[in-house]
């Protein structure tokens, strides 16, 4: 009941008050916008726990400010933004928020498809400024969805939630993963390297988290390898894709078309991108519904809860934390 915690932006209210109810201090961030680096680095000194979100690096200089740091939970299921290592050295538990958001995320994912290949936004654009003149018959075409190949890269929870939703649109199902996953090849997919999935799917949906490993794993000879008819959709992280490759193979047609709701240095886009109209983008709203937000904000919540009374955090991405703590 005596711990102190930052929480970096407001959450919903129903998770600050479970912080408040367990701890003794619970500052929130003021202000309606992610805290700068120096903001962060003042608020976050000697406190017992952190609630942050994807858009604060954690850090050794964070981590310094705080002797007693018994735990640090993310608002999000990707935590590419934490130094997870530098945690575990210091033997403090780091959680994330799976689960909760699976669905959600794998729906955006859809809808970033429909919006792309049936031209939505640019539609919706179009009629809004007048130019819709009545209906005709090559007006405005897109691709199908109903029938296309998927090609999920990345078969966690959200990629296999997203083949899931495939069925009701009778699409043949790939995969590229580091493991093959029974979860998903019971859904019917089909496991390829990355390559041949390339070569062979109309969307090609990427749920891989983002590491050293999957920083630009789509780049120019990626994008060569899909069809020029295919579609490219994130959803996981910009750096996944090369965005300067992307605008190019947008530009050139070398693929259809793509849909975003991820940028490689968000929030700016790449030079160029905004100019496409075979681009739909979404502002990293992924897991942005009302109810998946508040499920979110309870288990970060629950999560640090739990680490600041040192008991084991319902999920620590760095179990073997334990043997650092001294
Ligand atoms: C959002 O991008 C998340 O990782 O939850
Ligand atoms: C995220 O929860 C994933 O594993 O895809």
């Amino acid at each position: 009941m005596n711990s102190n915690v930052l929480v970096t932006r407001r959450i919903p209210d129903e998770s600050i008050g479970m912080l408040e109810a367990a701890c003794g201090v619970v500052d929130v961030n003021p202000h309606d916008r992610a805290m700068t680096r120096e903001e962060f680095l003042a608020a976050a000194r000697d406190r017992d726990g952190l609630l942050c979100l994807l858009t604060e690096d954690i850090d050794d200089e964070v981590l310094d400010l705080s002797p007693d740091l018994k735990g640090v939970a993310i608002y999000a299921v990707g935590y590419n933004n934490i130094d997870v290592d530098a945690c575990t050295r210091r033997g403090i538990p780091v959680t994330n928020t799976p689960d909760v958001l699976t669905d959600t995320t794998a729906d955006i994912a859809w809808a970033l498809m429909f919006a792309a290949a049936r031209r939505v936004a640019e539609g919706d654009r179009y009629v809004r400024e007048g130019r819709f003149s009545g209906w005709g018959p090559l007006l405005m075409l897109g691709s199908d969805v109903t029938g296309a190949t998927l090609g999920i890269v990345g078969a966690g929870r959200i990629g296999t939630a997203t083949a899931k939703r495939a069925a009701g649109f009778s699409m043949p199902i790939v995969y590229a993963s580091r493991r093959r996953s029974e979860a998903i090849e019971r859904l019917g997919a089909r496991y390829l390297p990355l390559d041949d999935l390339l070569r062979e799917s109309d969307f090609v949906s990427l749920h891989v988290p983002l590491t050293t490993e999957t920083t630009h794993l789509i780049s120019e000879r990626e994008l060569d390898l899909m069809k020029s008819t295919a579609y490219l959709i994130n959803t996981t992280r910009g750096p996944v894709v090369d965005e300067k490759a992307l605008v190019r193979a947008l530009r050139d047609g070398v693929i259809a078309g793509a849909g975003l709701d991820v940028f490689e240095r968000e929030p700016e886009l790449e030079p160029g991108l905004a100019d496409l109209e075979n681009v739909v983008m979404l502002p990293h709203v992924g897991s942005g519904t009302v109810a998946t937000r508040i499920r979110m904000g309870n288990t970060a919540a629950a999560n640090l809860i739990a680490m600041v009374n040192g008991a084991d955090p319902p999920n620590c991405v760095n179990p073997e934390w334990k043997e650092y703590r001294t």
